[in-house]
């Protein structure tokens, strides 16, 4: 089956204005996906929308939607409105505060907490459902090596990510008898202009060995049938300086779900 068989007509990205939001969008487009362009600067977006009708004659909207407003989800709702959206992209997710925690205003971090943790679940099950109900569809959330324990500067950012993390891994197991993949796209340091300006704001020199926002949205569609988890760069059974391989995360679910088989849960 064709990438738009298994998740169009409709495609939603959640923070598709650059990076690897805008690199989904241009491998999606190419495979004749229809899309909804999310992000907070309009300007970017319809950009890229036009560089898209032009390039593959893609149907695109746009809707300039701060993901950590409170209205973020109705605005969500009324963008993807009469459209079947098979596919979710929730790709915004940045630490734009990237300072130790007390040196930054609480209302910074709830920010970062209601776009990773709030509208995220919002989202998913506002768009999921109607994918449950089709027997088919993807949600990738697109997460970070951060998401597998705290450090100085990180607390809140790995938090949130640890809840995408726990959150994706349930959908997953939840969705899979349901026809709809579920992927945690766990990344490491990603070439992405938010990363670069993290790097000039600090006036340190952009690092050698980044990933390229291409190879993560190919990556990411390719590995999003083989869920919860992949660990940027490393083989499905492979550690490395993750705290657990896919497989083992994968595993985990599984065995719970045999644990808990005798409760009935219905899914
Ligand atoms: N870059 C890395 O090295 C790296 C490493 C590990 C994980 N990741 C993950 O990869 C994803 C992409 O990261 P990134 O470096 O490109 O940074 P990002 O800050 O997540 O930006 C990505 C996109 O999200 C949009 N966005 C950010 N905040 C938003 C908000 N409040 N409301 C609506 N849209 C918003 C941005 O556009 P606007 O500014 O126009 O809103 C942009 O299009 C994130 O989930 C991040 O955690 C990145």
């Amino acid at each position: 089956m064709s990438i738009l068989e298994k998740y169009g007509p409709w495609a939603l990205i959640a923070g598709a204005s650059e990076g690897t939001g805008a690199a989904f969008a241009h491998r999606l487009a190419a495979e004749g996906l229809k899309l909804i362009l999310i992000a907070r600067r309009q300007a970017p977006l319809e950009e890229l929308a036009a560089q898209l009708r032009t390039a593959y004659g893609t149907e695109c909207v746009t809707a300039s939607i701060n993901l950590a407003a409170p209205d973020a989800i109705e605005k969500i709702a009324a963008a993807s409105e009469g459209r079947e959206v098979g596919l979710y992209i929730s790709n915004a997710g940045g630490d734009p505060n990237g300072t130790a925690f007390f040196k930054t205003d609480i209302r910074a971090w709830i920010d970062l907490v209601a776009r990773n943790v709030v509208t995220v679940m919002q989202a998913s099950h506002l768009l999921g459902a109607p994918m449950r109900k089709r027997g088919r569809g993807g949600i990738i959330l697109v997460g970070s090596g951060a998401c597998y324990g705290g450090a100085s500067g990180l607390g809140v950012y790995s938090g949130s990510k640890a809840f995408d993390l726990c959150f994706g891994e349930g959908l997953w197991a939840e969705l899979r008898g349901h026809g709809v993949h579920v992927l945690n796209l766990i990344l490491g340091r990603t070439d992405t202009p938010e990363f670069r300006r993290h790097c000039a704001a600090r006036g340190v020199p952009v690092p050698s060995g980044l990933a390229s926002a291409e190879d993560v949205a190919r990556v990411g569609l390719e590995r999003l049938p083989h869920g919860p988890v992949h660990n940027w760069g490393l083989e499905d059974d492979e550690q490395g300086r993750m705290l657990q391989s896919a497989a083992t995360r994968r595993n985990r679910i599984l065995a719970m779900e045999a644990a808990m088989a005798d409760l009935k849960i219905a899914k």
